[in-house]
């Protein structure tokens, strides 16, 4: 099983969402980084399920770093945050555990870990198992943020309503990622905002669900970090992406979007801004030949509708290897898409720490002068 990820700051992920914990340790980081632990469980909580738009299954999320910290800094050695598991329904899934749920990992769970795999909530495959996720993410945007960069995303579409897009000035993109990463539901319409919540519910009271594109910004990216081929920045955080359960589609700029134009019209011409060399237009997305080009990097993520619906559907009895009907019963996210945004940023902030750790080593991950900071020692 393949529950690591990283060159340089190398996650590794352990947990199932009925077991007594989830978690994640992150090697490679270096000494001195204060942790915000505010900032991180600001980060959970946006990831938890609040209202009829989310599943009933309500955890406090409240995590332990139980390595690699201490006195209000990384200590250099491997940082494990541990969250406890605190509201199973295990019996939920017991009636139904050898009826795989169709568009989840039920089956193909079963084929390749031989009916031994942790089957109750979906078990490592859960959803849950993104709040480590979240947790390591958060140390990395706090390492972004101290070097000036910024990442934002909002719900691009949700259930066929689309939401404003992202402004074109770098002024008015801080803007909204200031507004967008304050708010639990972030859109940068408030008419999309009510549309979509009010469609997220509609689809809940019929026993259904939604999916949705989420977009996300990184702002104040600076050029000349990627690499040409199989450490480029769109094939780092795609693989991250793509990583996370219920992600069916990632594009960088214009994406798909390019198929249909001429060479006229893709293109970004170069301009000087001052001392700056900048693009007019931005349809690659701040990336050209796999490294960052310095404007902001604009990426687009399809998340599936939440496979768990309470409509009857057919399927297999994997037991008795018969056709059946599924009945699901347990808690579910009617929309995975408001709740699966600060996993994005999560992802695309370890994806970044990584590739500037490859091109800085990974002394850059603590502030600059950090070292003064222990005067009593040096
Ligand atoms: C934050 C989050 C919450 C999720 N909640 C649910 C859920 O309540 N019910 C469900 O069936 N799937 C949920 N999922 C999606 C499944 O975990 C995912 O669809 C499943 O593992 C199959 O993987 P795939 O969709 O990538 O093929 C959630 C995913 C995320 C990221």
């Amino acid at each position: 099983m393949k529950s690591t990820f990283g060159e340089h700051i190398q996650i590794s992920l352990f947990g199932e969402s009925h077991g007594a914990a989830i978690g994640v340790n992150i090697n490679g980081l270096a000494p001195g980084i204060r942790l915000d632990l505010d900032f991180m469980r600001a980060q959970l909580d946006k990831r938890k399920p609040k209202g009829k738009i989310s599943t009933q299954r309500r955890e406090a999320d409240e995590f332990e770093i139980v390595s690699g910290y201490f006195n209000g800094y990384t200590t250099g050695t491997p940082l494990c945050i541990f969250i406890r598991n605190q509201s199973q329904h295990s019996k939920d899934y017991e009636a139904t555990k050898y009826l795989m749920r169709p568009s989840h990992a039920d089956y193909t769970a079963f084929q390749k870990y031989g009916g031994f795999q942790d089957y109750r909530g979906g078990g490592h495959f859960s959803g849950r198992i993104t709040a480590p996720l979240v947790a390591a993410g958060a140390v990395c945007l706090q390492i972004l943020k101290e070097k000036g960069i910024t990442v934002a995303t909002h719900i691009a579409a949700c259930a066929g309503i689309a939401d404003e897009p992202f402004g074109a000035d770098k002024a008015d993109l801080l803007r909204q990622a200031e507004k967008l990463n304050d708010s639990y539901f972030p859109t940068i319409s408030s008419r999309a905002e009510q549309e979509m919540v009010q469609a997220i519910e509609q689809a809940h009271s019929s026993g259904d669900s939604v999916g949705g594109i989420l977009e996300t910004a990184v702002i104040n990216m600076p050029a000349g970090i990627g690499e040409p081929f199989f450490g480029s920045v769109e094939s780092v955080l795609a693989q991250l992406l793509f990583s996370v359960p219920a992600v069916k589609g990632v594009e960088f700029g214009l994406g798909f979007g390019f198929a249909g134009l001429r060479g006229s019209q893709a293109n970004d011409p170069f301009v000087m801004e001052g001392d700056n060399v900048c693009t007019v237009t931005n349809h690659n997305g701040g990336i050209n030949g796999g490294i960052s080009n310095g404007m902001p990097v604009i990426i687009r993520t399809a998340v599936k509708p939440t496979p768990s619906i309470y409509q009857p559907q057919q399927t297999v009895d994997v037991q008795k290897r018969e056709n059946a009907q599924l009945q699901i019963h347990g808690r579910h996210d009617p929309a995975i898409i408001h709740r699966a945004r600060v996993v994005v940023d999560s992802m695309v902030a370890i994806g970044l720490v990584d590739l500037f750790a490859d091109r800085y080593g990974y002394m850059w991950t603590a502030p600059d002068g950090s070292r003064e900071e222990r005067k009593d020692v040096f």
